[in-house]
């Protein structure tokens, strides 16, 4: 959420700046700004508007100097006009920042009576002004740093240039992530490791607490108590050309046709397909002896996460308790002394996930994240953790990394049920055998993608959608729902088939259409009841089941997709791939931005 760049070096600036937002660009884009220091003044340059309406800016009136911060935001306070974009300051400081000052009003009354006067309704700009009244007042940037940084509750990462201190950015971070990069001569600062990639791949992080000074020749950094300290510097995994769109019309085109390989690439890490055996990651606790788990996450990680309690309650014998982390941070919910603890993410920052990480582990728990972005704060900050091998994610609602979190929480619960008596080497083998078939099924069901198509045409101008599943293919239900909604902005339900008559049925009618997730085996019989009380009532049953189905189905549905026969087990990741292609479809049809849907962010680092 918001995005961060910053640059000390040798060359222009600016175009470094652009180039490091346009990929952060997935992290916000109500607006975006860059300021340089240009012979010791600062200059600004800023746009409503996606990134390429700065770019055109700086076109016209381009920006000189070698030291410069740049931004790209997701709106908290103030509305996304250029007044309120960031960079923000005054004529010795400029600031940008990603996070939410929580005591800014409390703060801009004291900065007012103090005679600082404010520009903006954005609570970063508080941070500029306290930064600017201690500078009046003498201080030199570290000193103002250090005096404003106590000053400010909730979180931020925070890049900051002053016009009379030229060619140094201080960085700061608390609860946002920051990376510094590290270059021949010149060095920059990113709100994650993607943004410096075509920059640098020698990065380190910024932990908790920390600030740092960046020069063109290093970093000095400090820790929450202003020690200096040293961070690592590692290698990370990103590389310039990791982003691009190819031939595709949208990166979630793209990313939707990566589900076969990156299914693959991460079942590789769990999975013998010599001996069907199930290679269990190194667990933070006990998986024979551990009395209880808890998984939380948000947004589709946590449908990941719901799916994979299915699992591993029916084959690990476990019990689980799951709940999306915005509420388990403040649910204060009892936990055992022996538990242990799982938190999905794709990018291992957001706010909410971290915060239940933390009150997790203070609870005593063993944590284990299942995350896409091995330097991210949840990897570090876990007991231990298990990536998907997803690669960059830059649409914003997820997808390839859904499926790939869905596959890591197979492979854990196989390797559980094992370890924990509850499976054979049969049903191991059996699994495994299912598992490895997932990544070629995949690649059938990106086959139907004209079929598909028909299906996206008959609901695009739908005002409501209805899915329905059950079992493992409830949360997948809801997947469904979630994705049309985000990315097309139809209202859509995701519902346990079984709890139809408990409400939406009263929504049916010729106008809504009923997605369906039925495969056979398990619960078909059911959900085939559900679905005829649905159509006896004039709802229009868009069916995704296999061949055995399509009988069954026919009878009443309106259209009927053909998904690959496998086992029951494995359904859920197979359906995801399905009902995401089918939002993509909808959205292209109804020409919404595909990639940067309005209001929403990839990775929400705000709470
Ligand atoms: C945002 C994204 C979702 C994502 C969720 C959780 O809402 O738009 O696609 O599922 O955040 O993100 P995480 O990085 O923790 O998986």
């Amino acid at each position: 959420m918001c995005g961060i760049v910053g640059v000390v070096g040798q060359g222009e600036a600016a175009p470094l700046l652009v180039e490091g937002l346009r990929r952060l660009e997935y992290r916000g884009y109500d607006s975006a700004g860059v300021a340089t220091l240009v012979n010791g003044r600062i200059e600004r340059r800023r746009a409503e508007g996606k990134l390429s309406n700065l770019a055109g800016a700086l076109a016209r009136d381009p920006l000189p100097g070698r030291t410069g911060i740049g931004h790209t935001r997701w709106a908290t306070h103030g509305a996304p006009t250029e007044r309120n974009a960031h960079p923000h300051g005054t004529a010795r400081v400029s600031v940008v920042h990603n996070g939410i000052i929580e005591n800014h009003a409390e703060l801009r009354a004291e900065l007012e009576a103090e005679g600082q006067s404010f520009h903006t309704e954005t609570d970063t700009e508080t941070v500029a002004q306290l930064l600017d009244l201690h500078l009046a007042r003498g201080a030199s940037p570290e000193k103002a740093v250090v005096e404003t940084l106590p000053r400010l509750r909730g979180a931020f990462g925070l890049a900051m240039i002053f016009a009379e201190h030229g060619e140094r950015i201080i960085t700061a971070r608390r609860g946002s992530p920051l990376a510094v990069g590290f270059g021949e001569g010149e060095m920059f600062v990113g709100s994650d490791a993607l943004a410096l990639a075509p920059l640098t791949r020698r990065v380190a992080y910024l932990e908790e607490g920390d600030w740092a000074i960046v020069t063109p020749d290093g970093a000095a950094f400090h820790d929450g108590h202003n020690a200096r300290v040293q961070r690592a510097v590692r290698l990370t995994q990103f590389t310039g050309a990791a982003t691009g769109r190819g031939n595709y019309r949208h990166f979630m085109e793209k990313e939707l046709h990566e589900h076969p390989m990156v299914l693959g690439d991460t079942l590789r890490q769990f999975l013998d397909p010599a001996t069907l055996a199930v290679r269990m990651p190194p667990l933070p606790f006990d998986p024979a002896s551990v009395p209880r788990l808890t998984i939380s996450a948000c947004g589709s990680a946590f449908l990941a996460g719901h799916v994979g309690r299915y699992w591993l309650e029916r084959l690990a014998r476990l019990p689980v308790d799951i709940d999306v982390s915005s509420e388990l941070r403040y649910r204060d919910p009892p936990l055992e002394p022996d538990g242990a603890a799982i938190l999905v993410s794709q990018s291992g920052e957001t706010a909410d996930t971290l915060a239940a990480l933390r009150l997790l582990k203070e609870g005593g728990q063993r944590i284990l994240s299942v995350v896409n972005v091995p330097e991210s704060s949840m990897a570090r900050e876990s007991d231990s953790s298990v990536l998907t091998v997803a690669g960059p994610e830059i649409g914003v609602a997820s997808t390839k990394a859904f499926t790939a979190q869905l596959a890591v929480m197979a492979c854990l619960a196989v390797g559980m049920g094992r370890a924990r008596g509850h499976l054979s080497l049969t049903d191991e083998q059996r699994l495994t055998a299912a598992l490895l078939e997932v990544p070629g099924n995949a690649a059938l069901i990106l086959e139907k993608d004209e079929e598909v198509q028909r299906v996206a045409a008959s609901i695009s101008t739908a005002r409501d959608v209805l899915f329905l599943g059950r079992g493992a293919l409830y949360p997948i239900a809801q997947e469904g729902a979630l994705k049309l909604k985000e990315i097309s902005y139809i209202h859509a339900e995701g519902y346990a088939a079984g709890e139809m008559k408990h409400g939406p049925i009263a929504l049916i009618d010729p106008s809504v259409p009923v997605i369906a997730l039925c495969p056979t085996g398990g619960l078909f019989e059911k959900t085939l009841s559900n679905l005829q009380e649905a159509a006896a009532r004039g709802g229009r049953i868009i069916a995704f089941t296999d061949r055995d189905g399509i009988p069954h189905l026919s009878r009443f549905a309106e259209q009927v997709i053909e998904l690959p026969r496998v086992g029951q087990f494995s359904t859920p990741i197979l359906y995801a791939v399905a009902v995401q292609l089918l939002a993509y479809h909808v959205a292209v049809l109804r020409g919404t931005d595909v990639d940067q849907p309005r209001n929403l962010a990839k990775s929400v680092t705000v709470e």
